[in-house]
């Protein structure tokens, strides 16, 4: 664990940030690039510098991008939840979304100077730590194919096979055990009954609640309802992880009116707790609109 050194400082320089420069970060960066160095970082780029050797992950991230089972497996997924149940996406969009923003979550962690246990503690190396996260955010939810309560208990069998395969590229026989030990413990920690033992759990348990832009939450809601879940989720505008100095990352939450509170305190405050990740996580949420009868501008959760 690295001190907490100048994390004061960082604070005072968070808070000059003020609605509108944040409204001009919203405006520059697009939908779907990731910008980097003081505004933001949002996809994980394989061919960018990293702050960890990330010559393995980019590895298994191809093979992820082309395994054809992956692939029918995340539609697959979507059918309890999305057609049955008439709740928010859990496919492929998804998990997309939580393995870029778990990857730069790390990668921010990493560049501040923490210290993961995860893959350490089993004698893995540094290597295999965004490996551990890389795969355990693609198959958190497949436990969807069975059903959507308690998916999370569901997804163990399922991935624990397909990891079997997929390590079996990269690992010999004791690497491979460590690691499916490691993936399959972050998987069951996305669900906030278990309490993740591991960083690199906890970056995957974080990540799950982070695709709530523009409707996306994490809440189950029912489409075309009005009650808080449905409204609260349709305020989050947007959702940025960024660059503070020493360990600290900055979640900074642009609502378009108050009631996204209720989704932050909900659902992204409950995956913090006891994510492992408590102390180096600052959440943020910022009114990004005009109006003279605003009730939020920026407060802290
Ligand atoms: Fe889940
Ligand atoms: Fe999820």
């Amino acid at each position: 664990m690295v001190e907490d050194s100048g994390a004061d400082e960082s604070r005072d320089s968070v808070e000059d940030t003020d609605a509108e420069e944040l409204r001009r970060g919203i405006r520059r960066a697009s939908e779907d690039d990731g910008t980097e160095g003081g505004v933001e970082l949002r996809r994980y780029d394989p061919g960018r510098e990293h702050s960890f050797p990330d010559e393995r992950v980019n590895a298994v991230l191809e093979f992820i991008r082309t395994d054809e089972e992956i692939g029918v497996y995340l539609e697959a997924q979507n059918v309890n939840p999305v057609t049955r149940k008439q709740y928010n996406d859990h496919g492929p969009k998804h998990v997309e979304i939580v393995r870029n923003r778990a990857l730069c979550l790390y990668e921010l962690l990493k560049r501040g100077g923490v210290e993961f246990n995860g893959a350490r503690e089993q004698g893995l190396e540094e290597a295999d730590e965004p490996v551990i996260i890389a795969l355990a955010a693609t198959l958190h939810d497949i436990g969807h194919v069975v059903h959507r309560d308690d998916h999370p208990y569901y997804s163990i069998p399922l991935a624990a096979d397909m990891l079997d395969r997929i390590l079996g590229e990269f690992y010999d026989l004791e690497e491979r055990v460590r690691m499916k030990g490691e993936i399959l413990h972050a998987i069951i920690c996305h669900h906030t009954e278990e309490d993740p033992l591991t960083l690199e759990a906890g970056v995957v348990r974080v990540s799950d609640a982070l695709d709530m832009e523009r409707g996306r939450s994490r809440q189950p809601y029912e489409q075309g309802g009005r009650g808080i879940n449905t409204v609260s989720s349709q305020a989050i505008e947007r959702v940025m992880l960024r660059d503070v100095s020493g360990p600290t990352v900055l979640v900074e939450i642009a609502m378009t009116n108050a009631a996204g509170v209720f989704q932050v305190d909900n659902l992204l405050k409950a995956k913090v707790e006891n994510s492992g990740l408590e102390e180096y996580l600052r959440i943020v949420a910022i009114n990004s609109h005009h109006d003279d009868k605003q009730i939020v501008e920026r407060i802290e959760l």
